[in-house]
């Protein structure tokens, strides 16, 4: 096989509560992990020595030596394979960006898990998507979902995973980009600073649309809960109803982080987003629309409002990462 090309989505969290600091330094999370219809593409082609080149969407801010997640996640892989009888021989990994890095999107985990379905296939190494999801949960916190795809509920770290029973709605979303980038660990650690200067205990607080808070756990409690009625939300497959329902614990600190965020937010709102929120630790802002018309709408009025650095519209849910040609 002359080389292996895997698409991948990115990713949106529906719900992202967020419990206090582990001893491992991670949180604990109750998730909806959402994918959607932004596509990096990963491709694999055996090579002398493993190395890495990055193409599109914010190329030159990727890593391309041994710290590029596509290239850990091989490395596990090979590792993993390393007593069969399969050639995990070194491989040169071209990466298509369209998922903006630093965003919120989950761009970086999206590539390692498309590097490990399309080395799997390279290889013929035949590892099942649940074998994958355990090597890729050792790369990345979002890794596993990657692979999964859907709509999912994810708890932990975020790795593991229960899909979603949803009936086949698909969702009109519209995402902000902002001009600049967060990096995740310093979100986390704006939440724990922000909640301990609150005198709270941990996990429980939740930013909803344009960044309210409110209870979602019992004080002093600190762990982080299912959102019953955002689940009954997507059960019914009514958008205004799943709108509703978004939330994101890291709202606050990202906005606190970033502060322009609370303006395309409320924009977007106002510009009749059926509901809005920050995509995992942002910066990138994501709004819900009625259906296709009404995100195109929004998506034109949100760029000519002047409040982010471009707009794409995307829908969900999509599947997660696949080879999509092989020769
Ligand atoms: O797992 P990943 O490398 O994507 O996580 C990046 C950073 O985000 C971690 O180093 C940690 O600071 C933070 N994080 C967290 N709790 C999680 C996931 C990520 O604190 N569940």
């Amino acid at each position: 096989m002359t080389g292996v090309t895997a698409r991948v989505p990115a990713k949106l969290n529906l719900q992202l509560a967020v419990g206090p600091p582990r001893a491992d330094g991670y949180h604990d999370l109750v998730t909806v992990f959402h994918a959607v219809s932004l596509f990096d593409h990963v491709t694999v082609e055996p090579a002398g020595d493993d190395k890495v080149t990055v193409t599109g969407e914010g190329a030159d801010r990727v890593p391309a030596d041994q710290d590029n997640l596509a290239l850990r996640a091989i490395v596990a892989l090979r590792a993993a394979v390393r007593d069969r009888d399969t050639g995990a021989g070194a491989v040169h990994v071209t990466i298509a960006k369209r998922i903006p890095v630093a965003a919120g999107l989950a761009g970086g985990s999206a590539d390692a898990a498309a590097a490990l379905v399309a080395c799997n296939e390279l290889w013929a190494a035949g590892l099942t998507q649940q074998q994958l999801r355990g090597i890729g949960a050792t790369v990345g916190s979002d890794v596993a979902f990657a692979l999964l795809g859907g709509t999912a509920v994810g708890r932990g770290r975020g790795e593991q995973l229960t899909p979603a029973l949803a009936p086949a709605t698909q969702y009109h979303w519209v995402l902000a980009f902002a001009d600049g980038q967060l990096s995740t660990p310093a979100v986390y650690a704006a939440l724990d600073r922000l909640r301990a200067s609150q005198g709270g205990s941990g996990g429980g607080t939740r930013g909803r649309n344009s960044g309210g808070a409110r209870r979602a756990a019992a004080p002093g409690q600190g762990q982080p809960d299912l959102d019953a009625a955002l689940m009954s939300a997507l059960r019914s497959g009514e958008a205004a109803r799943v709108g509703q329902r978004l939330s994101n614990d890291l709202q606050a600190a990202a906005v606190s982080l970033f502060p322009a965020l609370r303006k395309t937010l409320t924009a977007g709102l106002e510009l009749g987003a059926l509901g809005a929120l920050v995509a995992g630790s942002g910066p990138t802002c994501v709004f819900l629309a009625a259906n296709a018309e009404r995100a195109l709408e929004l998506a034109v009025s949100l760029s000519g409002a002047g409040v982010c650095r471009s707009v794409a519209r995307v829908s969900g849910p999509v599947p997660g990462a696949a080879v999509v040609s092989a020769g």
